[in-house]
């Protein structure tokens, strides 16, 4: 089977992405960096692997649609059969998915459908649920609300704070978020309605 080549998308630190480069194996490659920000550390991180970078700005209102394209596009054009938003803070619009034309992923760190948007983790600790986790999903123009891949919880400790919660959180979707782009690299993420079975290892 020919390697499978993913569009990352990013807007901060990059530690998603960095597990997701380090995972790269005879299933996939990261093709290509994208970013709606200049000078952040995910990009860093990108060039440090050697693999090419662009920055779309994505300011607010109709430009956001714009924007969309512009980075749907340029996904295309480094032919990636995945798009996969790690860590990425703007929300595309739904021509992003029609002009991407393939599959896109996304990592949320809460237990979905609780917490969805920008803040699940402060979110939840909010709330003050006793478990919260992460959710690695199919990416929809539906926001947080695709097909759910992989889920773990992580259980909230009394002292935590957003940033330690999230640390915890980061630590499991750094696991999984490989592993999910793996499955679906090797054909093994199998779509019925809303359930996504993970068929077996062949042989
Ligand atoms: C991750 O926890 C990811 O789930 C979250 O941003 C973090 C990125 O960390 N994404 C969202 O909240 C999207 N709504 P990183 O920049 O260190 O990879």
């Amino acid at each position: 089977m020919a390697k499978l080549r993913v569009g990352v998308l990013v807007s901060g630190t990059g530690s998603l992405l960095q597990a997701i480069l380090e995972g790269q194996d005879s299933s996939y490659e990261v093709g290509v960096v994208a970013s709606d920000r200049p000078g952040i550390r995910a990009l860093e991180r990108a060039e440090k692997a050697g693999v090419p970078t662009v920055v779309v700005e994505f300011p607010k209102g109709e430009a956001r649609e714009i924007a969309s394209e512009k980075i749907a596009r340029t996904l295309r054009n480094h032919e990636v059969g995945l798009g996969v938003l790690a860590g990425f803070m703007k929300v595309v619009t739904a021509n992003f998915f029609d002009i991407l034309g393939v599959p896109a992923m996304n990592s949320h760190p809460a237990l979905l459908p609780s917490f969805p948007g920008a803040h699940g983790v402060r979110d939840a600790l909010a709330w003050g649920v006793r478990v919260t986790g992460t959710t690695i999903h199919f990416a929809t123009p539906d926001l947080d609300g695709g097909p759910v891949i992989f889920q773990e919880a992580v259980e909230v400790l009394a002292d935590d704070t957003e940033e330690t919660l999230h640390e915890r959180i980061k630590v499991v979707e750094q696991r999984l978020y490989p592993e999910a782009i793996r499955l679906f690299a090797d054909g093994r993420l199998k779509l019925e309605g809303r359930r996504v079975h993970i068929l077996p290892a062949p042989g």
